[in-house]
């Protein structure tokens, strides 16, 4: 009997801009769940997605030491960079050269609905520039060069995903199958991680300090940021965004790091206090980033390492990007290139 010829594996893509500190909001809704798709199943590619990066001012020394410093996060939250493609964005020169084909293929109304261009444009109305706007496109570029199947991310990037997939069904509505139209993965729950003070609004590194917890604050800041969040003036513990949005935000980053519901998180404090609860929150936060911390520690000490793979797997994602890449040149009708 023949056997059968193995199934080709599927592509898992995800990115992480290197744009200030990282939060446990981008732990909960996206890193965390970097790690849940079996090898032998899936390939998972893990960008540091730097181009995205300067959409917004940076500062070039800063920056450059970010992108590192998020490669290392990357592996010290337990992606094998043997088997996950931990690389930068800006080393693959098939994001930018995909992206410009797909600018041609997107329409203007569709970038003016995206909420993330609106807030960002107002948070940085003195550099309201282009690539702000086709921000959008260059992630449908991320993630349709390499034939992605799933993207793990936050809530709020579904609308940039639904984008991408639009985008790929109109070009493969005009040249046939080229692209595989991608899924969302979303978690359980820690799909939108609330800030601490204002827990009706995204937690987001962009913001004050205290507004979040970074992946890196030592405990006692972790301690000290929990202990002023914001909760409400009743003292039950209950999940109820609408009506208790400080106390729901902290349910769901203690279900979301527990691996449990919201409701049994309630169940278990259910009829302590509000101090009660800002402890079970500090302590699961500080021992599920302690490892972390220490193990980024030990790699940010060996900075040569984390390059080399960077190094490394960027020849890899060159290489798969550029099949994808000449199959979309070929088929808008770019001139040929010669055989040699
Ligand atoms: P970025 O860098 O803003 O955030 C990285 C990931 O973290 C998630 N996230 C959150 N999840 C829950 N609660 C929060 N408060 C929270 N804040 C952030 C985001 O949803 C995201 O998954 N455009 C993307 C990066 C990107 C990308 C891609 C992602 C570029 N190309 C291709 C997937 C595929 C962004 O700015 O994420």
């Amino acid at each position: 009997m023949e056997t059968p010829a193995a199934q080709p594996k599927k592509i898992v893509y995800s990115g992480i801009q290197p744009s200030g500190t990282l939060t446990i909001g981008n732990y909960i809704g996206a890193l965390r769940n970097f790690n849940r798709f079996p090898d032998d199943e899936y390939q998972c590619l893990y960008s540091v997605v730097d181009m995205h990066a300067i959409t917004v001012r940076q500062d070039a020394a800063a920056l450059r030491k970010r992108c590192l410093d998020l490669a290392a996060i990357y592996i010290a939250a337990g992606l094998d960079p043997k088997k996950n493609i931990i690389y930068c964005q800006s080393h693959v020169s098939g994001h930018a050269e995909l992206a410009w084909i797909l600018n041609c293929f997107t329409y203007m109304g569709e970038l003016n609905r995206m909420t993330q261009f609106k807030d960002k444009s107002a948070k940085h109305a003195d550099n309201i520039n282009a690539g702000l706007f086709t921000y959008p496109v260059l992630m449908a570029a991320d993630i349709l060069l390499f034939n992605t199947s799933v993207v793990p991310i936050g809530a709020d990037q579904k609308q940039h995903l639904e984008l991408a997939r639009d985008i790929a069904q109109r070009f493969n509505g005009i040249y046939g199958d080229v692209f595989t139209v991608p899924e969302g993965k979303f978690g359980k729950v820690g799909t939108r991680v609330m800030s601490l003070q204002e827990p009706t609004r995204k937690m987001s590194k962009s913001d004050p300090e205290d507004t979040y917890i970074a992946l890196l604050d030592p405990p006692d800041v972790i301690r000290r940021k929990i202990k002023r969040a914001v909760t409400d003036s009743d003292a039950e513990i209950r999940f109820d965004p609408a009506n208790k949005p400080g106390v729901s935000n902290l349910l769901s980053i203690i279900a979301a790091l527990t691996d449990t519901t919201v409701e049994e998180a309630a169940a278990e404090l259910a009829g302590q206090g509000y101090g009660k609860l800002k402890e079970r929150v500090t302590d699961v936060v500080i021992s599920t980033l302690e490892p972390l911390q220490a193990e980024h520690k030990r790699l940010m000490a060996d900075k040569g390492y984390v390059q080399g793979i960077l190094d490394e797997n960027a020849e890899i994602a060159n290489h798969m990007a550029t099949r994808m890449l000449r199959k979309v040149q070929r088929k808008v009708g770019f001139a040929d290139r010669g055989r040699k």
